[in-house]
Formats: structure tokens, C-alpha cells, sequence
């Protein structure tokens, strides 16, 4: 037997126990007479003191221990005279009788304690050490615990698990695809799954009623701190429902997680928005609402009085920060800079600062009477004390560049608390996307997304106008979760194609399998899908979904510890008929 306690589980009741531990090093202190040992392991640390009167061979086991070598003690455990309260054992510490190294360690190239003095790329070369970390390994504790709390809730109301091949066969979801030779087949290329949709929704054809997966997705598309290019989804359908009856039931599993894993009750129902509500007054189809700050239309009062840059906008729009009035001229400058900012691409910003007698003044002064900047002030919600910033430009992009902003300015004012959450479904999202480069319409979700019925007779004439029986499940500012009732008639399916540009060939090419299945009896159905790792960072109170990941990528895409990707062996390449081209 290794051991017969943890490191993390010892307290006064164990006093006078005979105990075997084995762990990690941490830190040896060597006092002269005594040397403590700090010793490790995923459950937690306990003190080994090896004293002067000890055995020989521990003395000189001990003196020869160093950071990170994996040890086996046999001790008596005692009362501590000094105790640390930070420590769950900290009341006591094990007399060391034996000393064994199991394995010696070479230096770690960083601290491996709570905070690491090791940079990014280090510790991802390491991950293994790194992950030896507390802050880590809580990380990984969270993620299975979330896991175990969605199986729970998700077989209790019927779901089955049903694992779906990663060898497939493209499925659109907006992104790139991951593709892999196949040897057996040459020329010809599997893709990696970006999600099981149409594999999910073959699973409803086939009868199974209530399926979920939590399933690795691949996507070769550009990464944020909230994008990896393998990530995992908790992934659902369901058939005979209606939205209603999806978004009933997962906002019951969102509450059962936000209970079971964090102990965070809701009373109210969920906010639920229409996407162009979202859009209008947070300037995002995932609207942070922790904080307020919404948007105001100020187009009709601020055109037209002869400041050029309004006069020519579509679109006119601000908020009202709390308390920043008082801002100087160099914080506005810096607020200038950041909207002026590549990512984020406006042009300007105009303010209006409401003093707390109640009087404004502005940067466009000039352009407007004291009652008309009042006006503008007064409409986006500014109270004394407030500084209202405002944007212009074609409507949704000034919408997104003032949602940047407000979320800077929450930043700034320290709204953004992480222990709290304001879950959110956004609905009535539009059907398609106008791409200005393509000169096409997408589909805002995904192809297999259903039609409002209502909106259905604008499907050719007026595609722009169509809303889709899609939802998404924000929190936070983050897209948690998303989802949508699919079609499930052929025909109908056909005319989404054709509105997305696809020829009936196409279409078949790609769907066919899809297109065939529904001549066979299709149930109604639909689902969702959740972000686990940014389910996962949202719970743990992180901004990055990579604490989450066991072995997650940087930004580049690239597995730094393993060195992937790399190149393969020619004779590799030869088996799979591919020749390789150097890039220009
Ligand atoms: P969607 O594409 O919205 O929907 O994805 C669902 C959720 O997956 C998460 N997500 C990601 N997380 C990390 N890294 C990424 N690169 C990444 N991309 C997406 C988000 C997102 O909300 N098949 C549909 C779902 C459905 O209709 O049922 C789908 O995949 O949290």
C-alpha cells in the first residue's frame, strides 16, 4: 500500500495515528535541527517535520529531497505548536519514521505553487506541471463536477448519451472545417465534426425522442480568449417540441447547475429579448446585464442641425456613464483612442457632460442650443454627475462600436463582477446575414434553422425581413448556449437552400443524406447546444476558457507541450497520395 491518507486529509482526531502519505515536494525547509517538508498531493498539503533525534537513513533521505521529487513518508501524526489556519491540516504535522523517494525531480522550470512565476508559454510547454497547480487543479475539479451535475439532470428527464462519429462528413456551422485524409479512400477527406447537428437531428429521425453529448467540437477558425479550435459542447435535441418547450426545460437545467455547482438560486423567470432589442439597446446580440447603461436613439435629435457628422449618419446613438462626469480631458482622450481603435473602428465620439447643477456641456456645443444637447443628455438616461458618449455611423456597426465601448466603461467602473450572473435568452434572431464582401445571404444559425411560420412568405421575396425560431442563452456578456427548432420538411428545407444560394445539386451534394432521411418520417424537433469550457470559466469566474482545458491550444492554434501540428513522414504522405506545397 503507497499510503494510507491523503495529503489533504489529516486533522486533530488523527493525532497519535501512524499514517503513510505520499506526495510531491513542495518546499523543504531546513532549520538545522528540523526540516519541514511540505508535502503535496491533489487533495492538499501536509507539514512532515524530520527532526534531529529521527532515524539516520530519514535524516539523510530528507537532506537530499528537492522540489517537486515524489516521496513515500511513515510518520506518527502530532499536534503542531504553531498552527496554520490557512491550511485545512494546518493543525497538525506527521514525525517522519521513513523516508523513501519514489522519484527524484529535476528542477521545474517555474514555481509550482497557488501563484506561478512562470509566463504563458512556459507553462503551456509544461501544462503537466502546471496542472499540478491549485488554482488548476480547482479548475478541473469544477469541470468534472459540472459534468456529473448535467448527466444527473439531463438522464433524469429522459435524455440518453449518445455518442456521434468525429469522422464525418462536413457539417456547416459558419467556421472552417478540420479535414483529415483518408488513406482507404483516396483524395477523398473526412471533416471533423464543428458540431453532431445534422448527426443529432438523424438521432430524432431515428426515433430516440431526448438525446444529449458532451462532445468535442472542431472548428479551424480565429481564437479569443473565449474560442478554442477543440472545445466541448453539452449538446441536446429533443422531438414533438416547440421553443417553449426547449427553453422551459434548459432553464431548469441552468438553474439546476447554478444550485448543484454554485449554490446561486434565481427567483425570477430569465430575461428573455428579442435580437433586435439586444441589439438596439446593448449594442450585442449577448448583452451583459449586470450592469445598465443602455443605449438611446438620438438620431432624430441630433440630425439635422447642421454638425455635419450627424447630419450625414444613419444612425445616432449613446449612453449615459454613472459618475463620469467629472472625467478629464485626458480620460476622454483615452475613451477617443479606444473607440478610435482598429477592433473597435468609429471614427469619433462626441460627449455631453450633465454637471451636477444640472447644466451640460459638450464637445458639439457649437453645433446645438443648451436645450437640444440637454435633450440628447436627458434621452440617454443621464442623470447629474453622468457623461454621455455618443457614436454615429451605419446602424448595426455603430451599435457594435458603442457596445465595445460600454463594456470598456464597465470595466473601468468595476462592474463587471464575476461572482455575480445575469442569464439571459436572446430570441426572434433574424433567419439570414447580409455579407457585404459575398454579396449573400448566411444563415445567422445554422441552415437547418426553422422559419417564424409567419415570416415564411417573405422567404423570397424579402429574405432580410425573416426571423428564425433560433435562441440563445447568454450570460454575462457571453454566448453560453444556443439553439433553434429545425426544419423538418423537405420542402421547406429545399427554399432555405435555394435562399442561401445553394443550386439543388449543391444542396444534395451536401445535405442529401440529411433531405433523404426527412422523406421518412421526420418528428418535429429541435435543441441547443452549451459552450462547456465557457460554461465552465463563467462558473469558475475567469475571463479565459484555456484554465478550463486540460490541454488547451495558444493563440496560434498550437499545441506547445506536444509540438502539434508538425510535419509528417514522406512515406505518411506517400500512403495518402498527398504532396505538400510550400506556402508563398
Ligand atoms: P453554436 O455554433 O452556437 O451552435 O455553438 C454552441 C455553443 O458552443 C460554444 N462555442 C465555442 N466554445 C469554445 N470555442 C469555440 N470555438 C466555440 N464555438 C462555439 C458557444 C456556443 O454558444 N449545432 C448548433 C447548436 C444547435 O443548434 O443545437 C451549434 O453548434 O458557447
Amino acid at each position: 500500500m503507497y499510503r494510507t491518507h491523503t495529503c489533504g486529509c489529516l486533522r486533530a482526531c488523527n493525532v497519535n495515528e501512524t499514517v503513510t502519505l505520499a506526495g510531491w515536494v513542495q518546499k523543504v525547509r531546513n532549520l538545522g535541527a528540523m526540516t519541514f517538508i511540505d508535502l503535496r498531493d491533489r487533495y492538499g498539503i501536509t507539514q512532515i517535520v524530520v527532526e534531529e533525534h529521527s532515524p539516520a537513513p530519514v535524516r539523510a533521505v530528507a537532506g537530499e529531497l528537492g522540489r517537486e521529487y515524489v516521496v513515500q513518508v511513515t510518520g506518527r501524526v502530532v499536534e503542531r505548536s504553531s498552527k496554520n489556519p490557512r491550511i485545512p491540516t494546518g493543525e497538525v504535522e506527521v514525525t517522519a519514521c521513513e523516508l523513501r523517494i519514489l522519484n527524484r525531480a529535476q528542477t521545474p522550470p517555474f514555481t509550482i505553487e497557488e501563484q506561478s512565476d512562470g509566463g504563458d508559454d512556459l507553462r503551456m510547454k509544461y501544462r503537466y506541471l502546471d496542472l499540478r497547480r491549485p488554482p488548476l487543479q480547482r479548475a478541473m475539479i469544477l469541470r468534472h463536477r459540472m459534468a456529473q451535475a448535467v448527466r444527473t439532470f439531463l438522464d433524469g428527464e429522459g435524455f440518453l448519451e449518445i455518442e456521434t462519429p468525429y469522422l464525418i462528413k462536413s457539417t456547416p456551422e459558419g467556421a472552417r472545417d478540420f479535414v483529415v485524409p483518408s488513406r482507404m479512400n483516396p483524395n477523398e477527406f473526412y471533416a471533423l465534426p464543428q458540431s453532431p447537428q445534422t448527426l443529432k437531428q438523424l438521432l430524432m429521425v431515428a426515433g430516440y425522442d431526448r438525446y444529449f453529448q458532451i462532445v468535442r467540437c472542431f472548428r479551424d477558425e480565429d481564437l479569443r480568449a473565449d474560442r478554442q479550435p477543440e472545445f466541448t459542447q453539452i449538446d441536446c435535441e429533443m422531438s414533438f417540441v416547440e421553443q417553449e418547450d426547449v427553453l422551459e426545460i434548459f432553464e431548469r437545467w441552468a438553474r439546476h447547475m447554478f444550485r448543484e455547482v454554485l449554490g446561486v438560486e434565481f427567483e425570477a423567470p430569465f430575461r428573455r429579448m428579442p435580437w433586435i432589442e439586444a441589439m438596439e439597446r446593448y449594442g450585442s446580440d449577448k448583452p451583459d446585464l449586470r450592469f445598465g447603461m443602455e443605449f438611446a436613439n438620438l438620431t432624430a435629435l441630433a440630425k439635422g442641425h447642421g454638425f455635419g457628422v450627424f447630419d450625414d449618419a444613419e444612425y445616432i446613438t449613446g449612453f449615459a456613464a454613472p459618475g463620469c462626469a467629472g472625467y478629464t480631458r485626458k480620460q476622454i482622450d483615452a475613451l477617443t483612442d479606444f473607440v478610435k481603435r482598429p477592433q473597435v473602428g468609429a471614427r469619433g465620439l462626441v460627449w455631453i457632460r450633465t454637471e451636477a447643477d444640472g447644466s451640460v456641456k459638450s464637445s458639439v456645443d457649437k453645433f446645438y442650443t443648451t436645450d437640444q444637447v440637454r435633450a440628447m443628455a436627458e434621452r440617454s438616461g443621464a442623470a447629474p454627475g453622468d457623461l454621455t458618449l455618443i457614436l454615429c455611423g451605419p446602424k448595426f456597426k455603430t451599435l457594435t462600436q458603442l457596445s465595445a465601448l460600454r463594456i470598456e466603461m464597465a470595466r473601468l467602473l468595476g462592474l463587471r463582477d464575476p461572482r455575480r450572473f445575469a442569464p439571459l435568452w436572446v430570441v426572434d434572431f433574424p433567419m439570414f446575414e447580409w455579407d457585404e464582401d459575398t454579396q449573400r445571404y448566411y444563415a445567422m444559425h445554422h441552415p437547418f434553422t426553422s422559419p417564424k411560420p409567419e415570416d415564411v412568405q417573405y422567404l423570397e421575396s424579402d429574405p432580410g425581413r425573416v426571423r428564425a425560431n433560433a435562441y440563445d442563452f447568454v450570460c454575462n456578456g457571453t454566448e453560453i448556449g444556443g439553439g433553434s427548432i429545425r426544419i423538418h420538411d423537405a420542402d421547406l428545407q429545399a427554399r432555405i437552400f435555394r435562399a442561401l444560394g445553394f443550386t439543388p445539386e449543391k444542396a444534395e451534394e451536401q445535405f442529401g443524406f440529411l433531405m433523404n432521411a426527412f422523406k421518412f418520417g421526420a418528428p418535429p424537433h429541435g435543441g441547443l447546444a452549451f459552450g462547456f469550457d465557457r460554461l465552465c470559466s463563467l462558473f469558475g469566474g475567469a475571463e479565459s476558457i484555456r484554465d478550463y482545458i486540460a490541454f488547451p491550444k495558444n493563440n496560434a492554434g498550437r499545441d506547445v507541450m506536444l509540438d502539434a501540428p508538425s510535419a509528417i513522414a514522406p512515406e505518411q504522405l506517400d500512403e495518402l497520395y498527398l504532396r505538400l506545397e510550400r506556402p508563398e
